[in-house]
C-alpha cells in the first residue's frame, strides 16, 4: 500500500509546471474515436483515470499509441463493439462519456454505471434524458447503461440541473445527430467548452460552449485533429492553496488564469497576495490569514472541487469561516480525519462552521477521495510534526506527480510502498496501474 510520509513545517516555495485537465481529457479521450481517422491529443495526464478511460477504449478495439508521457494518437475505425466490459471502467465516473461517444457515431452503447469518487447520490438522470430527447432508448439493466437509436434526431434540451457530465454527453450525442440541438442550463465548465473546441475542430457545429445555452448543429461525419488539452484548473488552484496553507509562495506555470479567478479571489480576500501574468499566477501568503464565507457552485463560482482545500486553509485562518458545499451532498467526509490534526470544524448539513486554531498537528490520516486527499495533504505540509497519508491511489486518479510537484517546492513527503496483505486490487495495464 502506497503512503505518504509528510514533515510539515516548511513553506513551499517555487514553481510548479500545470499539466492538461484530468476532466477535459476524459471527455476529449473518449470524444476521440468519434471519427474513424486518427486524432492527436497533446497535454493528456499521465493520472489513473486518463489510463482507465484508455484502457476501456482499447478494450473495444481503439487503437492508441503513445508518442510520449502526454501524447496519443488514436484511431476508432476498428472499434468492434460498443459493450464495454472492462471491469476498471467501473470506477471512474466519466466512464459515461463512452455511452455519448458510441451512442453519438455508433447509435449504440452499453457502458457500466460511473463510479468514482463518493460525494454523496450522483444521478444520471439529466444524461438519460438527454439521450432520450435525442430519439435514443435508454435502460438501466445488470449494472449498466443501455442506449440504442434507429436515429438521433436534434432537440431542444432543457437540463433540470446545471451538470457538468450531462452537458458533455448530450453534445457528444447530438454532434452527428439530424438537425439542431439547443441544450439549455448548460454548464459552463472550462472543460465543457475545451470539448466542444476539440469537438469543433473535428468538423463539429457547436456554438456557445462557455454560456448556459450551447447550439449543435448537427454534421454526418467528424474528422481527424490535432488538439492540446487545456491545463488544469484544479491542479493549478491546489498549488495554490498549498502556497497560502504553507504561508509560501508558489507561481503555477502553463495556466489559463482567468479558469483561476474564481478560486484565487477567494485567496486574496483572506490576505493573500495574488499575481498573474499571461500564463501564470503567482500566490504568496505571509502571516495569519483571515476568515471568509465560501458556497461552492457551478462555474464561474467557486468550484466544488476546491472546496475541501479551501476548508483546510480556513481551518488554520483567524475567526470563523463558513464553508456551504451546494453541488454534492456528501462531500466533508474529510473533516473527520482533519480533526485528527486537530481542526474545529463542525458540520450541519451542506455547511461547515469552521474555527480556525492556532496550527495542525501530524498525524495519521486517510485519504477519502481525490481533492479530499489532496487536501489532507496540504493540511499536513502546514502542520507541525509528521503525518502519514494512507489511501494515496485516490490522489493519484488525478494529480500526476503529485508528490514530486511538491517535493520540489521544499515539501517534505516522500512516497513510501509498504506490501499490504489485503491488498490485491491493482492490475498492471499497457498504460501503468489501474484499480481494477
Ligand atoms: C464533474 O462531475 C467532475 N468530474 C467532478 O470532478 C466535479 O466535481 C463536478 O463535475 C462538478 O464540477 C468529471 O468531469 C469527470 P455534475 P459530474 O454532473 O459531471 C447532480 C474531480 O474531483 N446531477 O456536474 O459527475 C449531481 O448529483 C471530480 O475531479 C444530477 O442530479 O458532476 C451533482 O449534485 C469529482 N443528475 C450535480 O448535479 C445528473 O444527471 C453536479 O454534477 C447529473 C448530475
Amino acid at each position: 500500500m502506497e503512503k505518504y510520509i509528510i514533515k510539515g513545517g516548511t513553506p513551499l516555495v517555487g514553481e510548479v509546471e500545470i499539466g492538461g485537465a484530468k476532466n477535459a481529457a476524459l471527455a476529449i479521450l473518449a470524444a476521440s474515436i468519434m471519427t474513424d481517422e486518427t486524432v492527436l491529443i497533446e497535454n493528456v495526464p499521465d493520472v489513473r483515470d486518463t489510463n482507465v478511460m484508455m484502457q476501456s477504449m482499447e478494450s473495444i478495439g481503439a487503437q492508441i499509441v503513445k508518442l510520449d508521457r502526454h501524447t496519443y494518437k488514436i484511431n476508432g475505425s476498428r472499434i468492434h463493439n460498443q459493450v464495454i466490459l472492462n471491469e476498471g471502467i467501473k470506477k471512474i465516473r466519466a466512464s459515461y462519456y463512452l455511452i455519448g461517444a458510441l451512442l453519438g457515431k455508433y447509435r449504440n452503447a452499453e457502458v457500466p454505471l460511473p463510479g468514482g469518487c463518493n460525494l454523496g447520490t450522483r444521478a444520471i438522470d439529466q444524461h438519460i434524458k438527454g439521450f432520450r430527447g435525442l430519439g435514443a432508448t435508454v435502460n438501466v439493466r445488470h449494472g449498466s447503461v443501455i442506449a440504442h437509436a434507429e436515429n438521433l434526431r436534434g432537440a431542444h434540451i432543457f437540463m433540470d440541473k446545471v451538470s457538468v457530465g450531462a452537458t458533455i454527453n448530450v453534445i457528444m450525442a447530438a454532434v452527428m445527430a439530424e438537425g439542431r440541438t439547443v441544450i439549455e442550463n448548460a454548464a459552463k465548465e472550462p472543460h465543457v467548452v475545451d470539448l466542444a473546441n476539440f469537438l469543433n475542430s473535428m468538423g463539429a457545429n457547436i456554438k456557445g460552449a462557455g454560456t448556459d445555452v450551447i447550439r449543435i448543429n448537427g454534421v454526418p461525419k467528424l474528422h481527424k485533429t490535432e488538439y492540446t488539452i487545456i491545463p488544469d484548473q484544479i491542479e493549478a488552484g491546489t498549488y495554490l492553496m498549498a502556497a497560502a496553507a504553507t504561508q509560501g509562495d508558489i507561481t503555477v506555470k502553463n495556466v489559463i488564469p482567468k479558469h483561476l479567478e474564481c478560486i484565487y479571489a477567494k485567496l486574496s480576500e483572506i490576505g493573500c497576495q495574488v499575481q498573474e501574468s499571461d500564463d501564470e499566477v503567482r500566490v504568496v501568503a505571509t502571516g495569519k490569514l483571515g476568515n471568509t464565507q465560501v458556497k461552492t457552485l457551478p462555474y464561474p463560482g467557486f468550484p466544488t472541487d476546491m472546496q475541501p482545500q479551501m476548508t483546510v486553509i480556513l481551518g488554520m485562518s483567524q475567526g470563523i469561516s463558513i464553508v456551504t458545499e451546494s453541488i454534492f451532498d456528501n462531500r466533508f467526509k474529510y473533516v473527520d480525519e482533519l480533526a485528527r490534526m486537530g481542526s474545529d470544524i463542525k458540520v450541519e448539513g451542506n455547511t461547515a462552521i469552521i474555527t480556525g486554531v492556532d496550527r495542525y498537528t501530524g498525524a495519521e490520516i486517510a485519504a477519502p477521495d481525490l481533492r479530499a486527499g489532496a487536501a489532507l495533504v496540504i493540511g499536513a505540509l502546514a502542520a507541525e510534526g509528521e503525518s502519514v497519508v494512507t489511501d494515496v491511489r485516490y490522489i493519484q486518479r488525478g494529480y500526476e506527480d503529485f508528490h514530486l510537484k511538491l517535493a520540489k517546492l521544499g515539501g517534505q513527503i516522500e512516497l513510501v510502498d509498504v506490501p499490504d496483505e489485503n491488498e490485491n486490487n491493482y492490475t498492471e495495464t499497457s498504460f501503468g496501474k489501474v484499480v481494477s
